[in-house]
């Protein structure tokens, strides 16, 4: 499973790539707002990161957009600054049709806000590269989401869609576990989800046991 960061902010990005060799980024308009820098800036300032590799980065086209013309006028903009972007729209009838329109231009796109199996069907049908399957928010919000991932798996692979899933706005390690064991292709979480995911209070209990055994042995 493919491990996303989900940020805008350049000193975690580098963190990422820096100690996990993250495999690629996902951005969403709260990120870039959270980074504190314009959207055009903060975005640029992404691309020179990952600028010489193949890892994507997903940016997200102005979702006040509602016409699928525009989406893709602006899914192109956006493309046109890094060959690593691949463009992030919204779950939707004129959304899907934008992305149908992006892909047959060879520009990838990620369908970002899918909350069920027949959007990530949609999604898949337009030629979407990645589905962002909200798993965090509908768990946040009452839903079971534990069987999401798998669905749609189960769908895309039964009918050999090409959209490779991300289970998204993961909260904590046991949905970024589940992920994986469900069949996520990729996996996108804040930095602290994956800084808490590296520990267990049993590994430190652990390390605590063989240093006090390393300190009662003679060296
Ligand atoms: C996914 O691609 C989204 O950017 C992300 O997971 C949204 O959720 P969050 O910002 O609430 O974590």
């Amino acid at each position: 499973m493919k491990l996303f960061l989900d940020s805008a902010k350049i000193d975690e990005i580098q963190h990422a790539l820096d100690l996990w060799d993250v495999d690629g980024l996902t951005t969403n308009p709260k990120h870039v707002q959270a980074s504190g820098k314009p959207f055009r800036q903060t975005i640029e300032e992404i691309a020179e990161l990952f600028d010489g590799t193949d890892k994507p980065v997903s940016v997200e086209v102005n979702p006040h957009l509602t016409e699928w013309q525009d989406m893709v006028v602006s899914g192109k903009e956006i493309a046109a600054i890094s060959p690593n972007f691949v463009i992030k729209i919204g779950a939707s009838e004129n959304g899907f049709q934008a992305i149908r329109a992006l892909t047959r231009d060879g520009i990838r796109c990620n369908a970002t806000l899918i909350f069920s199996v027949t959007q990530a069907w949609h999604a898949a049908r337009a030629g979407a590269d990645y589905v962002s399957l909200f798993v965090g928010w509908k768990e946040q919000y009452g839903d079971f989401a534990g069987d999401l991932v798998g669905e749609v798996r189960a769908m895309l692979d039964e009918y050999a869609y090409d959209s490779q899933i991300i289970a998204a706005a993961i909260r904590n390690s046991r949905q970024l576990g589940e992920a994986a064991v469900t069949g996520s292709h990729c996996v996108t979480a804040g930095l602290t989800v994956y800084l808490d995911s590296f520990d267990n209070p049993y590994t430190a209990h652990g390390e605590s046991v063989f240093k006090d055994a390393w300190d009662k042995t003679p060296q």
